[in-house]
């Protein structure tokens, strides 16, 4: 049943500029993109920023080990709150609104509250992870991870980017290696408003996205070591090039997601030549391949072609492999009754919905490990994100964040 909050509604105007006041910083000069990879001085900034919008709301904040912060709105009784939240680190080619609107928008909700003296009998929480991104991290979701008690903190502390900086000593520097315990408490239930970052509700010219799960993710990191040599000199018959392995391997990726079919997908994103000079056969490369499925047994299916694929290719050019799983989550199932919730709350205020799955990973996958569990989707303009051209309209943002507050309303009033 649908609680009766008469005429209560988000201020859009103010949503819309805390999104641009974030977007600000670590704004991509020409674009209207962000670069805030985790733990960085931009990411701090950013956070700072949030910081100050939540003590202007008397909220009650605690920041985790792990550099996660949820600030709370009180509610009647001591019970566990309705959480909502997202993350406000971006790839470095981000745009405004990929996590930044699902914390913005569940700080939106708590103060619509808030001014309209509305009592719960449940708090209401509003938390941004620790590097969703896994961008600069991996994995990806390492802080709603370590929150939900999927990784020991101390793992997750000594966890190391590209360059060799450690988690742990990046918190301490930028100052948000805090002191709640982690894993976190229990909420009563969670739900996250995110951007869709794909074309199926625009194409569908559907508003709102009832959420179903989130599908499988498999990341790996290669190196691959063969011989460097002259380019001009050494006969094709007596290489060891490891670059030839590498755009196979590329090659493949794409043919076994389109060979399954279906929701399969599988890209190459990063490949790092060694020296990457012109005339230089190189020594080593390095990349990462993504592979999701929102099967399971069909994931696990392709990751065994995948692993037999890159040691017969290897063998067969003479280069040696050193594989790292940068990250592996099973697709995940959200709570019928949240997904209930936010599709009947979305029909009440006249939207449109359809339920989908998540094409990309999201903290709420982390908190269905401990809670019931679901999300909202508005459309993305084109299907873009991870790129500084993506683009959500003021309208579906104050549709996505109606819908949100309506949702927690009602589960704020509801015992499972
Ligand atoms: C996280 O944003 C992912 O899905 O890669
Ligand atoms: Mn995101
Ligand atoms: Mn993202």
């Amino acid at each position: 049943m649908t609680a009766d909050y008469g005429s209560l509604a988000i201020d859009t105007d103010r949503l819309l500029r805390h999104l641009a006041e974030l977007g600000d910083i670590g704004a991509i000069p020409g674009t209207t993109g962000c670069a805030r990879l985790a733990l960085t001085d931009e990411d701090k900034a950013g956070r700072d920023l949030v910081l100050t919008w939540m003590r202007d709301l008397g909220l009650d904040i605690r920041i985790d080990g792990i550099g996660n912060v949820v600030a709370t709105m009180p509610g009647e009784g001591d019970l566990a709150p309705v959480m909502t939240g997202s993350h406000i680190d971006t790839v470095a080619t981000g745009g405004k609104y990929d996590g930044n609107l699902g914390v913005l928008a569940g700080l939106e909700v708590i103060e619509t509250v808030i001014r309209a003296g509305v009592e719960l009998p449940r708090p209401l929480a509003v938390a941004f992870f620790t590097d969703e991104e896994g961008a600069r991290f991996a994995p990806d979701m390492l802080g709603s991870l370590v929150y939900a008690g999927g990784m020991a903190l101390e793992g997750a502390l000594g966890i190391e980017d590209s360059d060799g900086a450690v988690v742990g000593d990046e918190l301490e520097r930028i100052g948000y290696r805090g002191t709640a315990p982690t894993p976190g408490p229990t909420p009563h239930a969670y739900v996250e408003l995110h951007i869709e970052q794909g074309p199926v509700l625009e194409d569908a010219g559907i508003g709102i996205g009832a959420v179903e799960g989130v599908q499988g993710i498999s990341w790996t990191e290669l190196t691959l070591r063969g011989q460097s040599c002259h380019a001009g000199t050494t006969p094709m018959r007596m290489r060891r090039d490891p670059g030839l392995v590498a755009a196979r391997i590329c090659a493949f990726v794409n043919d076994l997601a389109l060979e399954f079919g279906g929701a399969q997908v599988g890209t190459v994103g990063a490949m790092t030549f060694r020296p990457n000079l012109v005339n230089v056969v190189p020594s080593e490369v390095t990349m990462t391949v993504d592979l999701r499925n929102t099967d399971e047994v069909t994931l696990r299916a392709v990751e065994a072609r995948f692993a037999a694929y890159v040691s017969d290719v290897a063998e067969r050019e003479g280069v040696d492999v050193e594989r790292r799983i940068l990250a592996r989550f099973e697709p995940v199932d959200f709570d019928d009754r949240v997904i209930e919730s936010v599709e009947r709350n979305a029909r009440d205020l006249g939207y449109s919905t359809r339920r989908m799955p998540s094409g990309a990973g999201h903290d709420a996958q982390m908190l269905s490990r401990i809670c019931p569990t679901g999300m909202v989707f508005v459309p993305s303009v084109n299907g873009i994100s991870h790129n500084v051209t993506e683009y959500t309209e003021p309208s579906d943002i104050e549709a996505g964040a109606n819908v949100l507050l309506r949702t927690m309303l009602e589960l704020a009033t509801t015992e499972f």
